[in-house]
């Protein structure tokens, strides 16, 4: 077990820093999620903590030792990566004992983890098996089975499910996560799907282009997202914004209607109304002139515009709706689940 520390950590490709002055705390245990669209640097993240890339600036810290200059392999940690990286000609049974075998631990001992492992992840009738004679999900549980059996101090994961079909990902990510609980060894997560992250992480790290935007609980993230990229990217369907004028303790939507927000600010803003804090209100302050409806069954999503206006505006109402073109709903929206954010710097105003 083993709590992990990010300090001041740069990485620089040539002249272009790719990441820059990360900073963050994972206690022993915790599962982490690494989250932000492609190209932000989460897999360089990781693969600095993996020691495959190179520290150019910062420390990484493991079980409160300095690992910047370590190997790989002198870093107690097992990577799980997408493509799962299994030997064609090698049996289940000898693909996941075959880092130990390295490690030249005694036959009984490696008999006894890959045994273990086979038992945890539900693979032992195909421990005999090769590679091509398994699914998607089986091969991805196999190689979990490799890394389980070094009996690490951290696992690093980057995008393992990404190769694995809608329903057989949802599936597999409720078992990483039991998984993980069960062995409570120290993860971290690499994924671009906000909902996996959501799911499977005790906190995320949010990374947009190198920058670390936020690092908290799922909830805290989806109650107070720190600026308007994480407000954008937690949440389906993703949050509604919009230039409002701010006085009194009310904002001002463009295209008329004036709702109470929680925020003493005056002044130009951005607001963000999520989608499913949209109260159906024949009163309600917000207009939405309806153009597109989205029968989820148990829900709908209204997409429309605020009237008079080409801001595009979803709302998400429970049950059925039959609404037409053209026709305006009415909403409100309380106080404290209104969202507003500087609109020069993106960051939250503070209420
Ligand atoms: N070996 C490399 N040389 C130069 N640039 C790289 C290298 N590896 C990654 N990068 C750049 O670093 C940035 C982050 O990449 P990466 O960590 O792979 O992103 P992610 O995993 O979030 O998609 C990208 O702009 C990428 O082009
Ligand atoms: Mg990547």
């Amino acid at each position: 077990m083993a709590d992990i520390q990010l300090k001041d950590l740069v990485k620089s490709y040539g002249p272009t820093e790719v990441l820059h002055h990360i900073e963050g705390d994972i206690n022993d245990g915790e599962f982490i999620v690494i989250v932000g669209p492609s190209g932000c640097g989460k897999s360089t993240l990781l693969r600095m903590v993996a020691g495959l890339e190179s520290v150019t600036s910062g420390e990484i810290s493991i079980g409160g030792r300095r690992v910047n200059e370590l190997e790989p392999s002198a870093r107690d940690i097992a990577m799980v990566f997408q493509n799962y990286a299994l030997y064609p000609h090698m049996s289940v049974r000898q693909n996941m004992a075959y880092g130990l075998k390295i490690r030249k631990l005694p036959k009984d001992e490696i008999n006894r983890r890959v045994e273990e492992a086979a038992e945890i992840l539900e693979i032992k009738q195909y421990l005999d098996r090769k590679p091509r004679q398994l699914s998607g999900g089986q091969r991805q549980r196999v190689a979990m089975g490799r890394a389980i059996v070094r009996d690490p101090q951290v696992f690093l994961f980057d995008e393992p499910l990404s190769n694995l079909d809608a329903k057989l990902r949802v599936q597999m990510r409720l078992e990483i996560r039991k998984l993980q609980q069960r062995l409570g060894v120290t993860s971290i997560y690499v994924t671009h799907d906000q909902v996996e992250a959501m799911t499977l992480g005790d906190r995320l790290m949010v990374l947009n282009g190198g920058y670390v935007e936020q690092f908290g609980t799922p909830i805290e993230l989806y109650d107070r997202p720190a600026s308007v990229f994480v407000a954008g990217f937690i949440g389906s369907p993703a949050m509604n914004f919009f230039p409002a004028e701010l006085s009194g303790g009310q904002a001002a939507l463009p295209g008329g209607g004036v709702l109470p927000v929680a925020s003493a600010h005056s002044g130009t803003a951005t607001l963000g109304l999520r989608p499913e804090h949209l109260m159906q209100d024949p009163a309600g302050p917000i207009a939405i002139e309806v153009e597109l409806l989205e029968q989820l069954g148990a829900n709908t999503l209204i997409h429309g515009r605020l009237p008079g206006t080409d801001l595009s505006i979803t709302a998400s109402v429970p049950g059925h709706a039959n609404d037409g073109t053209g026709s305006i709903r009415r909403f409100s929206v309380a106080p404290e689940l209104t969202h507003l954010f500087d609109p020069a710097t993106g960051k939250r105003l503070e209420d």
